[in-house]
């Protein structure tokens, strides 16, 4: 197991109703808020409503800004900077799914940075943001984890680039995850946002750091909790016990527990910002994908690890002196799992043709502008080795 150093500050209040106090429990942060939201289905849920009485309740004012769209956008985030200078905004609340938490986190981070925030998203871990503005959220969809976790991903539409970015000081102070705001959920974000959860876990779950059986077992119960619950609430979408399942998993898939002390991989969620970042899909669609497409890929270099994916977390029995069959199965089981919740399955059902392969490999990897940077951990990956995963993903 490797040195770890872990701290996840945001406070969870989990639970029915618990958006409801959300005035009082800013108020010791806060004079000024900015209420940051999507396209709309918060209007059309109430949810807005009770979150802005309760903030009035409290005595705080409001400033709003609405409109980000998922694949959230640098423009957006721009405008949202300059809003919180000229009206001396101190506390940002985020109210809906992962991109509009991200958006919060890049004007936190981008009020009190001199230049240009998308210079933070190129310069990445040589930039370290030790000052923002403190943000809490409210969760609307379970799905990218952003509500617990340090990171956030911003689409640069311009340059048609997907970048994140992570530092401890965009972890928000407090998040509110009632699983009831779920029961909005059309079908196919319920799956991209299943899809988005579990590659959380297996990008930290595939290894080749050993003795790592702690956080080895915290993965699995984490990918049999969404498998087990994941049809339930898309079949049942009031399913209340069942919502609570997969929203306290998708936040324990993303707030850094399960990685500790092991080498986290990441590729595949590089290799599906290519997509978004060209074609606008939803990230959990594209990784749905890409993900059994990088299994089949690599899973040579680190047999046992897939063999006890196959066994551990999707059920596979057989016998071991065939390996390669049980993880074979293991993959097709996968792959079954996301057609059933209705994901694609190949590029071409994304809509996405040969035409930009060789570019985003090449864009992944850096090596269109400079220096290459393979992506992965479990096996290095070079553009040839990411347009050799798209091209099985076809
Ligand atoms: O915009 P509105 O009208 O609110 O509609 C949204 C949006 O269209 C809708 N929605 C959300 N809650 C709803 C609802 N519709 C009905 N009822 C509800 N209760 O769902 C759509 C998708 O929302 P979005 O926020 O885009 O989804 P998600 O949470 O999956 O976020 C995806 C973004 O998060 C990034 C992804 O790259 C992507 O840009 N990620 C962020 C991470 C992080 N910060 O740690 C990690 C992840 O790996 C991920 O990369
Ligand atoms: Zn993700």
């Amino acid at each position: 197991m490797q040195n770890f150093d872990f701290y996840a500050p945001a406070r969870i209040l989990f639970g029915k109703d618990e958006e409801k106090r959300v005035g009082e429990l800013l108020k010791p942060h806060a004079t000024k808020v900015l209420l940051h939201y999507g396209g709309g289905s918060i209007k059309k849920s109430g949810l807005y409503d009770t979150v802005f009485s309760s903030l009035k309740a409290a005595g705080l004012s409001v400033v709003e800004l609405g409109g980000v769209m998922p694949n959230p956008r640098l423009s957006l985030a721009r405008e949202g900077i300059e809003l919180c200078k000229k009206e001396d905004v101190d506390f940002i609340l985020a109210v809906g799914g992962g991109s509009v938490i991200d958006s919060a986190k890049a004007i936190a981070m981008g009020v009190y940075y001199p230049g240009d925030v998308w210079e933070i998203y190129m310069k990445g871990r040589m930039l370290q943001v030790k000052k923002s503005l403190p943000v809490a959220t409210i969760l609307t969809i379970p799905a990218a984890g952003s509500e617990s976790s340090g990171d956030t991903v911003i689409t640069n539409e311009e340059k048609q680039l997907k970048y994140g970015y992570g530092a401890p000081a965009l972890r928000p102070l407090l998040s509110i995850i009632n699983p009831e705001l779920f029961f909005t959920l059309p079908k196919n974000q319920i799956a991209n946002g299943v899809a988005d959860m579990m590659s959380h876990v297996f990008e930290r779950y595939f290894t080749n750091t050993t003795n790592t059986d702690l956080t080895d077992r915290l993965c699995e119960a984490v990918l049999g909790t969404i498998i087990k619950n994941a049809p339930i609430v898309l079949n049942d979408p009031r399913n209340y016990e069942a919502w609570c399942e997969i929203g306290f998993a998708g936040t324990v898939a993303h707030n850094g527990l399960v990685g500790m002390g092991r080498q986290e991989d990441w590729g595949c969620h590089d290799i599906e910002h290519e997509l978004s970042a060209i074609y606008d899909i939803a990230h959990g669609a594209g990784l749905a994908v890409v993900t059994p497409a990088w299994m089949k890929y690599v899973y040579k270099d680190n047999i046992n690890m897939f063999v006890q994916f196959a066994v551990n977390v999707m059920g596979v029995k057989g016998s071991f002196r065939d390996p390669e069959g049980l993880i074979l199965e293991g993959i097709a089981r996968l792959s079954e799992f996301f057609h059933k919740m209705g994901l694609p399955s190949t590029l071409g059902e994304l809509g996405i043709d040969g035409a930009n392969l060789e570019l985003m490999s090449k864009k992944a990897s850096r090596i269109q502008f400079g220096d290459e940077y393979p992506l992965g951990r479990l096996k290095k990956l070079y553009w040839q080795d990411i347009l050799a995963i798209y091209k099985l993903a076809q």
